[in-house]
């Protein structure tokens, strides 16, 4: 069985991806499954947190002992991270939140210009939560923990994203065959503020949620 060293503190988790509305029935979106999220979401409440579980457009069923709170866009998703950071111990933002979306929505549906060329769809862009969140810690102890998906000078990248968020914790998966979007396994390696990274050899998400959970657990003490 796991620990439960999270019993009594609250716990925030944003899973899945955002949708940026170009017209009342497209969007700009992403691959993210939520699978991760939900993973973490399901591991903290089986080690006794209050899970508030911030989904994007996740087609999963609701996790047991999570309250869920499904949303679209990144404002939503921010509006809803921010709410429930206000009294968090701990967030996670898991979510693949678009760095960019149209401009302007437009009200009615676009259509195809008789043989003309289309219009560019411009773009504006989306606040960062995640370094929203490490500026603004509601208190001195919040954790706050990232994700980023590099390909590349993975500790480098990592690092200096780590950095530039201010967070506690990054989690980098690796991409590649069989790994990260959709698929139920990943691998990751955890950077850790002021601390030496962690290896999370390939294995069911449940494996990187609770690696997660256990520096987490040790850096609220
Ligand atoms: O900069 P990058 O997109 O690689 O960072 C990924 C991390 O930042 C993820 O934890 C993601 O949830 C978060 N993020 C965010 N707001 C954005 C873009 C990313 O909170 N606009």
């Amino acid at each position: 069985g796991r620990p439960r060293d999270l019993a009594g503190r609250k716990v925030v988790v944003s899973a899945g991806g955002t949708r940026e509305a170009i017209d009342p029935v497209r969007y700009i979106g992403n691959r993210s499954s939520g699978l991760q999220g939900y993973a973490l979401a399901r591991t903290a409440a089986a080690r006794g947190a209050e899970v508030t579980l911030v989904a994007a457009n996740v087609a999963l069923p609701d996790p047991a002992g999570a309250t869920v709170v499904r949303v679209e866009s990144t404002a939503e998703l921010r509006e809803a991270v921010l709410t429930a950071a206000g009294a968090a111990d701990v967030v996670v933002m898991a979510a693949a939140v678009a760095d960019f979306r149209p401009a302007t929505r437009s009200d009615s549906k676009i259509k195809k210009s008789d043989g003309g060329e289309p219009e560019p769809i411009r773009l504006a862009t989306n606040p960062d939560i995640l370094a929203e969140l490490g500026e603004r810690r509601t208190t001195p102890s919040q954790v706050i923990v990232g994700f980023a998906a590099e390909t590349d000078d993975v500790l480098a990248n990592g690092r200096a994203k780590l950095a530039r968020k201010g967070c506690d914790l990054l989690v980098v998966n690796q991409v590649g065959p069989g790994l990260a979007f959709g698929t139920p396994d990943n691998a990751a390696t955890v950077l850790v503020a002021g601390g030496e990274p962690v290896e999370v050899p390939r294995g069911p998400k449940e494996d990187v949620a609770d690696a997660v959970w256990d520096l987490v657990a040790a850096r609220l003490g």
